[in-house]
């Protein structure tokens, strides 16, 4: 069944009467100029190749697309704009751009005290941490203090020359417990670089292989180990994180050297 065009101006009204002819059986729309069928070719027409089969959305339907925000960028505006570390602590609680965040409890910040010579910088909360808000809380964490504490360093002590300032690369805990990705480490890092500034400690100590990357850019921790080096103009000391050591006793040695070398740094 074929019915002329004639579309009202009204859009509704169009829209209306379209819907009433689909209803009565229109499959068909035919103009106003007639058609002669029998002058049309006799073979059947070619159908139209099928466009191919693919997983990707259609551009059609796609979501609409999203502004991108250059992510780095923004963290780097909004670290600059922090001149305490308590502004630091809440422009990252406020920073959305890190997908870590959705899935984590808390912004884990940071713990000891800010006067302290020593930075500790670690990889990323794990559990405990996320759902206390504090850095190395859990089993790692007990063994870093005992460590520190071998050479007369706590995150407790009220005094800069014995005291011990403990934050990560990331805030937020990766589910799994899995490796930051680049992109992560990269989006976190103006914070990171902002917190030490701010912090100004005499040495940093890198444990483990994500903030050796962010602050050096240099891979494999344990052949880093023990070996001064300089990154944001301080000393930094790299050394084995304290859950390597939890699964690699063997390895507290080389531990015990790296934290004299530290206590020869600070006399
Ligand atoms: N491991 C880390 O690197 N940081 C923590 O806070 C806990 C475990």
């Amino acid at each position: 069944m074929g019915i002329a065009t004639d579309i009202a101006d009204d859009w509704h009204a169009a829209l209306a009467a379209l819907a009433w002819q689909v209803e009565a059986g229109v499959d068909e729309v035919i103009s106003d100029a007639p058609v002669n069928r029998y002058e049309l070719a006799a073979e059947a027409p070619k159908l139209a190749k099928p466009a191919p089969q693919t997983n990707a959305p259609r551009q059609d339907l796609a979501a609409p697309p999203t502004l991108a925000v250059d992510a780095v960028a923004a963290a780097k505006a909004v670290a600059a704009r922090a001149t305490t570390l308590e502004e630091l602590r809440s422009a990252l609680a406020g920073f959305d751009l890190c997908e870590l965040k959705r899935g984590a409890r808390n912004t884990v910040f940071a713990d000891g005290n800010p006067a302290a010579r020593v930075l500790v910088l670690g990889e990323a909360p794990g559990a405990e941490e996320d759902r206390e808000g504090r850095p190395f809380v859990g089993r790692a964490g007990q063994l870093l203090d005992k460590m520190f504490a071998a050479v007369g360093l706590s995150r407790t002590s009220p005094a800069p020359e014995t005291a011990l300032y403990i934050t990560n690369v990331m805030p937020w805990r990766p589910p799994g417990n899995r490796d930051p990705e680049p992109a992560e480490i990269a989006m976190m890092l103006p914070f990171v670089e902002r917190h030490i500034a701010l912090v100004d400690p005499q040495v940093i100590v890198v444990m483990g292989n994500t903030p050796l990357f962010a602050l050096t850019g240099g891979k494999g921790i344990l052949r880093a180990r023990g070996t001064w080096t300089t990154a944001l103009g301080k000393p930094l000391l790299p050394m084995a994180h304290p859950a390597y050591l939890l699964r690699n006793p063997a390895m507290k040695r080389e531990a015990w050297a790296d934290l004299l070398s530290l206590q020869a740094r600070l006399r």
